[in-house]
């Protein structure tokens, strides 16, 4: 299968990836000024949901909307992937019937099985172990706000979930540092930590991980599947809430990312979510205009 695929940010070289954010950048004020382009006019992204989503299915619907083409929303719920159809041959159907397909599951293993079998680009809109397209969104709101994020200190704080795992992709490809403030039990891939050694390490104290920070980041204690552990994660990730105070120990620029849902009260506070270095609407926004740049990177090879 000749298709390129985005299931990890691994999946893209670096210059590949800095050319998407310029383009995100770019189509965003295009949007903005009511520049039509619509390159994708007869295309069909097919989107695949077995979790819940706002944002991705918003960004990824109306994206493809703007860029002239369509999107056909897929629930386990309604469809023969939910009854048991092999993940092969789901594959194989609908990548021939569609031009390019974004999913959203729980094993990445899934994922990358139904990437083999497809004829068409295959996005990861969030697995158990990545989300790829949120780091996408993430640099663009960096880089808009502070410029490079290059050589930039950016702070994790919480569980060493999905996005945390991409966060230390992002550090190798977009060749930033990272600290993970977490509590022991609740570390990111541990391959993944000791493969990026060089610019990733793991602390307990979150406001060590604070200091010297260009920008700090966190996410809702228990991720979708986990619903169950939500008193246990209460406990244990107790003192790392996100806090106009935590934010206080890092650099006077510093910005603060969530990629939302938010849990007010758990990892962030709310004084936290009206501060002014505050990024998460922008951040949210720019699923839309990051995603748009990605799937015209995937469909049509990039545009300058
Ligand atoms: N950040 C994010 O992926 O949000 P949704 O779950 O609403 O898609
Ligand atoms: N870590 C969260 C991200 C939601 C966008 C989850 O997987 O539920």
């Amino acid at each position: 299968m000749s298709s390129r695929h985005f299931l990890t940010l691994g999946d893209l070289t670096q210059q590949e990836l800095d050319g998407i954010i310029q383009r995100a950048i770019k189509l965003k004020q295009d949007h903005r000024n009511g520049v039509q382009y619509m390159p994708f006019k007869g295309k069909v992204l097919g989107m695949i949901f077995e979790k819940s989503s706002t944002r991705t299915r918003v960004s990824f619907e109306a994206g493809m909307s703007q860029l002239g083409g369509s999107a056909i929303f897929l629930s386990p719920r309604d469809t023969q992937l939910g009854r048991g159809e092999p993940i092969e041959d789901s594959a194989r159907v609908l990548s021939s019937m569609v031009d390019i397909i974004m999913i959203r599951t729980f094993e990445h293993k899934k994922l990358e099985t139904f990437a083999q079998y497809s004829n068409s680009p295959v996005i990861n809109a969030l697995t158990d172990d990545y989300h790829p397209c949120q780091l996408l969104a993430d640099v663009q709101t960096y880089v808009e706000h502070r410029g490079s994020i290059k050589g930039k200190t950016v702070t994790w704080i919480g569980d060493g979930n999905n996005m945390c795992n991409s966060y230390i992709n992002a550090a190798r490809q977009f060749d930033f540092n990272l600290v993970v403030a977490c509590p022991e039990g609740y570390e990111p891939m541990q391959a993944l930590v000791e493969a990026n050694q060089d610019r990733v390490s793991i602390v307990r104290d979150p406001a060590e991980a604070a200091r010297h920070s260009d920008l700090l980041v966190t996410d809702v204690w228990a991720s979708m599947g986990q619903e169950e552990e939500q008193l246990l994660r209460e406990k244990a990730f107790a003192d790392y809430q996100v806090t106009p105070q935590l934010m206080d120990l890092a650099n006077k620029d510093a910005l603060f990312m969530h990629c939302l849902p938010a849990h007010r009260g758990e990892e962030v506070s709310h004084e936290m979510m009206e501060d002014p270095r505050a990024v998460v609407w922008d951040e949210a926004e720019n699923r839309l205009h990051a995603q748009k740049a990605l799937m015209e990177f995937l469909l049509l090879g990039g545009q300058s």
